[in-house]
């Protein structure tokens, strides 16, 4: 199953830009003040959530704030997401019904938490057809990101990314994993005490990207929750940026212009890319060449794929290029 937007990661139709990823703000829905305050904050996403953040006994009026703060706030240039709560849960079906009822037209993604089969998804896309179809919404509109969290999630994460043509990304989620497989650390995102070797995270990671980018999907790294450890976090972002992921969760404002620059690629890197595909594009139409010097560096087929995801990424982000390809004389 594919989605009927093909982007960057599925290789094609990149003038069809997939939704920028590069920092997803978690908000707990429970705190009407930081729903307020997070509509005036830049991150690429903004999630409102409904599970982890919010206490049991709060959760009832948070889907209220939730649907209240979507309707009538301003959320302009950001994707529009609410975590709900996972289904070894009382609260999963209300939580999908009264947002979507509440607010389906004003929300782009649900996430699901914890999510250790596909038949977990393909229940959210059913229920989520028959909201849809119950409140005149159109069919397949809201999309699903799935939290990988687990052992089980991670054994299953091939099966859980080809569950349904509304998924649009696999998130990271390190605390669950963390505890899920008994990893010996407390502090979420760093390196657990007596791993000195390379990076414990590095398998997770690549898993997770691996199934993303087999079925089209991006991936978003989880939160680094010392938010006061800015060094940190740009560590861990970077390490997982330069694997090839799509962005990651942020939980203070203070750590959003760091996602937005370590997602994005450099200038540098931007004006190269859209040289490349340029340079090619002459190549192969205006020379019928399919192979061609550009400056010193020979570019090929492989070249312009490797230019179109760093391209897809800057235009996203909103760069422009500051310069311009000159045919050769
Ligand atoms: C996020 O949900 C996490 O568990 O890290
Ligand atoms: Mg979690």
């Amino acid at each position: 199953m594919t989605r009927p937007h093909a982007g960057v990661a599925r290789g094609g139709g990149y003038g069809d830009p997939m939704r920028s990823r590069r920092s997803c703000l978690a908000v707990p829905g429970s705190n009407p003040r930081f729903l307020e305050k997070a509509q005036g904050l830049p991150a690429d996403e903004v999630f409102l959530d409904l599970e982890d953040s919010v206490a049991p006994q709060a959760k009832e009026q948070a889907r209220k704030n939730v649907v209240e703060a979507l309707r009538t706030g301003d959320w302009t240039g950001r994707t529009r997401v609410v975590r709900v709560n996972d289904l070894s849960t009382p609260w999963t079906y209300r939580d999908v019904i009264e947002v979507v009822e509440g607010a389906g037209d004003s929300l782009d993604c649900l996430m699901l938490p914890k999510v250790e089969d596909a038949v977990h998804v393909a229940w959210l896309d059913l229920l989520l057809t028959q909201v849809e179809k119950a409140n005149g919404l159109p069919v397949g509109r809201i999309g699903v990101e799935a939290q990988i969290e687990s052992a089980r999630g991670l054994v299953e994460v091939d099966t859980i990314a080809a569950a349904s043509p509304r998924l649009e990304a696999l998130v990271f989620g390190p605390a669950d994993f963390m505890a899920s497989i008994n990893m010996r650390g407390l502090v979420v995102g760093r390196q657990p005490a007596g791993y000195t070797e390379g990076d414990a995270y590095h398998y997770v990671l690549m898993r997770i990207l691996m199934a993303a980018r087999a079925h089209g999907l991006q991936a978003v790294d989880g939160p680094y929750l010392a938010v006061r450890d800015a060094e940190g976090f740009d560590l861990t972002a970077r390490r997982s940026a330069a694997l090839g992921f799509d962005g990651k969760w942020v939980l203070h404002p203070s750590q959003i212009e760091a996602a937005n620059e370590i997602f994005s690629p450099s200038q540098e890197d931007y004006d190269h890319a859209e040289l490349i595909l340029d340079a090619y594009e002459h190549a192969t139409t205006v020379d019928r060449r399919g192979a061609v010097m550009l400056g010193e560096e020979m570019i090929d087929e492989a070249s312009r794929k490797m230019a179109l995801v760093v391209a897809a990424k800057g235009r996203a982000a909103g760069m422009s290029r500051t310069s311009a390809f000159e045919p050769p004389a």
